[in-house]
Parts: structure tokens; C-alpha cells; sequence
């Protein structure tokens, strides 16, 4: 009887863990570009054109396998070592790639206030620099590169 309340417990544990760690995705300060879409069509469709929009697909370039490796993944997704960033495609399938987010930073407050002040307004070099490092990115200018971000226009 004991140790059927204990394995009962147990379970009521676990399930309350696996609750804990979707409420984390839930609220999280990223939201992904849909989230986006609704005030900044005319962007998102611009970006849509870019090869940041296909980067995680792009890791298959190199092997299926890639796309479950974290030293690559990391670069080509939202966030990954920020809290309520990417984690992996069965919990945070909507932040994989390099989107918006991850240049302007978790948008969640600026997309409920629709506050400038809220969200990155203009990502400088450094924001880049994570991922285009001289290992990476040799010849990386930010100058002409930062023009391509959203696109045609
Ligand atoms: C409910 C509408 C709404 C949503 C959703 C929204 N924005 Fe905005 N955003 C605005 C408004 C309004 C402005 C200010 C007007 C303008 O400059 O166009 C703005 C301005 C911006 C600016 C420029 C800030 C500046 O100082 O010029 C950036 C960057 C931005 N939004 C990014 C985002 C990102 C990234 C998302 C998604 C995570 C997002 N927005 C979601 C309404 C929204
Ligand atoms: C430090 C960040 C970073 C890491 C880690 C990283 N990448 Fe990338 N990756 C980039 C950047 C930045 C580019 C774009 C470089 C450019 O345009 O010259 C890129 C481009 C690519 C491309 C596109 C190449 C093309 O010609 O379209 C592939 C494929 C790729 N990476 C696969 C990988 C794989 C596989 C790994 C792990 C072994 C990896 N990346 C790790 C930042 C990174
Ligand atoms: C690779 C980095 C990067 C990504 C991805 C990116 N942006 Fe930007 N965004 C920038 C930079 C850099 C500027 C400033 C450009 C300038 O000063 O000319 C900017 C400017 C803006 C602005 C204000 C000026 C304008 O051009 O309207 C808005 C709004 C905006 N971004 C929204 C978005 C949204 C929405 C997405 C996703 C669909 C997105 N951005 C994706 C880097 C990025
Ligand atoms: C989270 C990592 C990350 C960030 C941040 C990032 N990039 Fe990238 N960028 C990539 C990856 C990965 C690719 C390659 C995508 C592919 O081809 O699959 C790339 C490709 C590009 C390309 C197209 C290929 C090229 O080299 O011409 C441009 C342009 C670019 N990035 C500009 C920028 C600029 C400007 C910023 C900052 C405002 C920035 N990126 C921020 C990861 C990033």
C-alpha cells in the first residue's frame, strides 16, 4: 500500500516537472516571428527571402545529424543560451533559425506594449559578431551586410 502511494507520488512529480518545463516555453520572453507578423508584415516577408530564414535547415548541408549537434545549432537558431530561448525541435520548434529575436533581442514586452523603447531598435555589430565571429565569417561588414537583413526592399 505504502509503495503504491509512493509510485503514485513519483509520477505526480514527474508529470508536474515535464507541466514545469512547457509553462517555461509558454512565457518565455521569445516568441518567434509570427508573433511579429501581425505589426510587421512588410519585414517579415522581407526576411522570409534571407538565408537566416532557412539556417537550421541549411545545417543539413553537412549531415542530417547536424541538426541535433549544439555547437552548430546554436548559431543557426533563436537564443540558445538565453532563458526562454531555443532549446530543441520537440520543445521550441518555433525558434529554430535565425530570426528577428535574434537580432533584436526577446520581444515579448514590445510586442504587448508596441513600445520602440521595449525592443532592440537598431542591432549593432556586436549582435552579429555572436555568430559571425572571424572563425565563422573572415570577412564580415557590417556596413553592407547589415543592409541585407530584411531582405529586398
Ligand atoms: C501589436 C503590434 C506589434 C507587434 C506584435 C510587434 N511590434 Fe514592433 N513595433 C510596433 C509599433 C507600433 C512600433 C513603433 C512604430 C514604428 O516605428 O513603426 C514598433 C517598432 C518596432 C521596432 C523599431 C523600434 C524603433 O525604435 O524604431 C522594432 C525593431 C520592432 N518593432 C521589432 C519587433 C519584433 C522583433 C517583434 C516580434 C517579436 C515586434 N516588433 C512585434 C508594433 C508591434
Ligand atoms: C559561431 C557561430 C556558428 C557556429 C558554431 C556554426 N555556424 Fe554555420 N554559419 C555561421 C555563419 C555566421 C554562417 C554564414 C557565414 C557566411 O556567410 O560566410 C554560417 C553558414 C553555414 C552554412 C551555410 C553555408 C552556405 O554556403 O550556405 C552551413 C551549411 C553551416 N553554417 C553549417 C554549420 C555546421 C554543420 C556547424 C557545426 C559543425 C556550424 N555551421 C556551426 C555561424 C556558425
Ligand atoms: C540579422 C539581424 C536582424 C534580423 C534577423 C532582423 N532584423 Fe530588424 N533590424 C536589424 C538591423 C541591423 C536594423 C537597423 C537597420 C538600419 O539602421 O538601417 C533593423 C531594423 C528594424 C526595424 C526598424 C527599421 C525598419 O527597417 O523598419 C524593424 C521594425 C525591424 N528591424 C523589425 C524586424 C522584424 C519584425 C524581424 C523579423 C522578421 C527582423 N527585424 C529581423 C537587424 C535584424
Ligand atoms: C544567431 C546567429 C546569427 C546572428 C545573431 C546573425 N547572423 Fe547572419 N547568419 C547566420 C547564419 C547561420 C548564416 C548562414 C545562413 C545560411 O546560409 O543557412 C548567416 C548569414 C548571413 C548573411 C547572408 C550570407 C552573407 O554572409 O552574406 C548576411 C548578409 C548576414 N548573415 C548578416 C548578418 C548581420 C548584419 C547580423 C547582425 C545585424 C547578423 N547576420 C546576425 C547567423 C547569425
Amino acid at each position: 500500500m505504502n509503495r503504491l502511494l509512493l509510485i503514485v507520488a513519483l509520477a505526480c512529480f514527474a508529470v508536474s516537472l515535464a507541466a514545469a518545463v512547457v509553462r517555461a516555453e509558454l512565457f518565455g520572453d521569445y516568441m518567434g516571428y509570427t508573433a511579429c507578423a501581425e505589426c510587421h508584415a512588410d519585414v517579415v516577408k522581407g526576411w522570409k527571402t534571407t538565408p537566416h530564414a532557412n539556417a537550421f535547415d541549411d545545417l543539413k548541408q553537412q549531415g542530417e545529424e547536424k541538426q541535433s549537434v549544439p555547437g552548430c545549432v546554436r548559431c543557426h537558431v533563436v537564443a540558445m543560451d538565453a532563458d526562454g530561448g531555443f532549446i530543441d525541435m520537440d520543445l521550441t520548434p518555433e525558434l529554430k533559425d535565425v530570426q528577428c529575436e535574434a537580432c533584436h533581442g526577446p520581444g515579448r514586452k514590445h510586442a504587448a506594449s508596441q513600445d520602440p523603447a521595449d525592443i532592440v531598435a537598431r542591432p549593432g555589430e556586436a549582435a552579429c559578431r555572436t555568430c559571425h565571429t572571424e572563425g565563422q565569417d573572415r570577412n564580415f561588414d557590417y556596413t553592407v551586410k547589415s543592409r541585407l537583413v530584411h531582405g529586398e526592399k
